[in-house]
């Protein structure tokens, strides 16, 4: 009776998440749907600019990682194989990217599609053909430093393939995902921390490995892996979907507009990485200038300045990079040789869904299409539950472990505050992943979801808090836990 009263609570509770959600982001629709192949008219074919020649230029390599796993979570990989396609279209040859996808979406299940994988309602199959370089156990957090150093024997398991490069070479390097301050998610833990990829930035650059990298960066809170850390005389410019404290969306997802075809209950793509791409696949690139393209995607991953869901693309690193032309990175297709650099593309704005709301929806849409009485709407009902009860309880007990470290007055203020634009996230990087591990350890898994309380981890650690104390106060917050599945020992810590 209780057990079913429990449910019944956080079914409701799930419902009115859900409603809200709705309420938000199809009440505030704006959206004419947009369509891709709608775009602008031809200019007759112009010269190319004089003295770019392709021989001059360095091998350009590309980096693309999706940074999760599960159906719910198809755009990530999504994005990254449209990425793919994009750059092997180019002209970039599959030896020099290195694709990162845990690859449970083509052969899911779920896929109303068998063994393809769409990127935009009307788009065609991105997944035949993307190499499996790092897929399941094998996309971590150490395969991706290894792999952007050229580090062959550091590599733990996958194909092998590194970034080979040399001083005149190019990188371009892609990667969606959920994220947290300071922190991008990957399938298998820990989670990257935004110092120790600053950190392999400038190693790769200290030893003469490229030229130039473009880094495009689609989580939330993407801002804060780069903001008061990135430097500026690594020779890399940098743009990510959201600045340091806000949401990254997913777009294209089921009953919102433009709505993917109707068998799909999951997000086909994330607003900002379609947008780029989108914009790449519309333009001719030996033409458009990087800056085009950030502004281009700046606009519309804001939703045209209304920001009714939408971020504020940020940019860090070198800007003179910008200057450069964005084929030097993503390559040139010469079906686009006529497309102007600029061509009046009409785009409108795009429902969306906060990257850490679209698993409920996920979920909801499940849990919709089961049939009623079902075993299976048993079971989805079930995970719904328990997915809510986890947050709950991650959001009460650092609120508690708060109002134990600092006092009740105080709490939220020191557990929100947001640093000056300009300032890391924290000062004390290592402080941030022992505070992280401490919680976990007593309070249990963080999961994509807790990655937002990052921020409160590191204020933790700028205040000063000893680990001693952190202990006993996530001691206090969580005695008598029995964290079940999400216990660390079941997929590790995520720091
Ligand atoms: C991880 O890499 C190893 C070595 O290449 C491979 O045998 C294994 O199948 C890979 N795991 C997955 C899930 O792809
Ligand atoms: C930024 O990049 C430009 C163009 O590559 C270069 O000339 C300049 O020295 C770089 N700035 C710094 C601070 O490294």
């Amino acid at each position: 009776m209780e057990t079913h009263k429990f449910t019944t609570f956080f079914f409701n509770y799930a419902l009115f998440l859900v409603v809200t959600l709705f309420s938000l982001y199809i009440g505030g629709c704006l959206a004419s749907r947009f369509n891709r192949f709608e775009s602008g008219i031809l200019m007759p074919s112009e010269e190319l600019e004089p003295g770019v020649d392709d021989d001059q230029l360095g091998t350009r390599w590309a980096v693309l990682v999706a940074g999760s796993m599960g159906y719910g979570n198809y755009r990530h990989q999504a994005d990254v194989c449209h990425a793919y396609q994009l750059l092997r279209k180019g002209g970039i040859k599959e030896e020099n990217i290195v694709v990162f996808m845990y690859d449970d979406i083509a052969n899911n299940e779920l896929n109303p599609r068998p063994g393809v994988i769409i990127n935009h309602p009307q788009g065609d199959d991105v997944y035949a053909g993307v190499p499996k370089d790092y897929t399941g156990e094998n996309v971590t957090t150490k395969n991706l430093y290894a792999v952007l150093l050229g580090d062959k024997n550091a590599v733990k398991g996958g194909s092998g393939k590194v970034v080979d490069s040399n001083a005149n070479d190019r990188i371009f390097l892609y990667y969606s995902d959920h994220g947290g301050p300071g922190v991008l998610g990957m399938p298998n833990l820990p989670f990257l921390y935004a110092m120790d990829f600053i950190e392999v930035l400038k190693k790769k650059h200290a030893a003469g490995g490229y030229k130039e990298m473009i880094i495009y960066v689609e989580a939330c809170e993407s801002g804060s892996i780069f903001e008061g850390i990135m430097p500026t005389d690594i020779n890399t410019y940098v743009t990510t979907a959201s600045n340091a404290q806000e949401s990254s969306w997913g777009t294209y997802c089921p009953g919102m507009e433009p709505p993917p075809p109707p068998e799909f209950i999951t997000c086909l793509g994330d607003l900002y990485s379609v947008a780029w791409m989108e914009d790449s696949e519309s333009h001719n690139l030996k033409k458009e200038t990087i800056k085009q393209q950030y502004k281009t995607v700046k606009a519309r991953t804001s939703n045209f300045n209304t920001y009714a869901g939408g971020s504020h693309v940020m940019e860090y690193g070198n800007a003179s990079l910008k200057a450069e032309k964005v084929y030097l990175y993503q390559g040139f297709d010469p079906a686009t040789v006529n497309f102007p650099p600029d061509n009046g593309h009409i785009a409108a704005p795009m429902d969306v869904v906060n990257q850490r709301d679209a698993e409920m929806l996920f979920l909801w849409q499940m849990y919709e299409r089961s049939e009623d009485g079902s075993e299976k709407k048993t079971k989805i009902l079930r995970q719904i539950t328990d997915t809510i009860r986890h947050r709950r309880h991650l959001d009460s007990s650092i609120e508690l472990i708060g109002t134990l470290l600092f006092g009740p007055k105080k709490s939220s203020s020191v557990l929100q505050s947001v640093r000056k634009p300009g300032l890391p996230l924290v000062d004390d990087w290592n402080c941030l992943k022992s505070m992280v591990r401490v919680f976990e350890t007593h309070c249990g898994s963080l999961t994509q979801y807790g990655m937002k309380h990052m921020r409160a981890f590191a204020n933790i650690c700028n205040s000063g808090v000893s680990q001693a104390s952190m202990e006993e106060a996530s001691t206090a917050a969580c005695s008598g836990l029995n964290a079940g599945l999400w216990h660390p020992s079941n997929q590790g810590y995520s720091a």
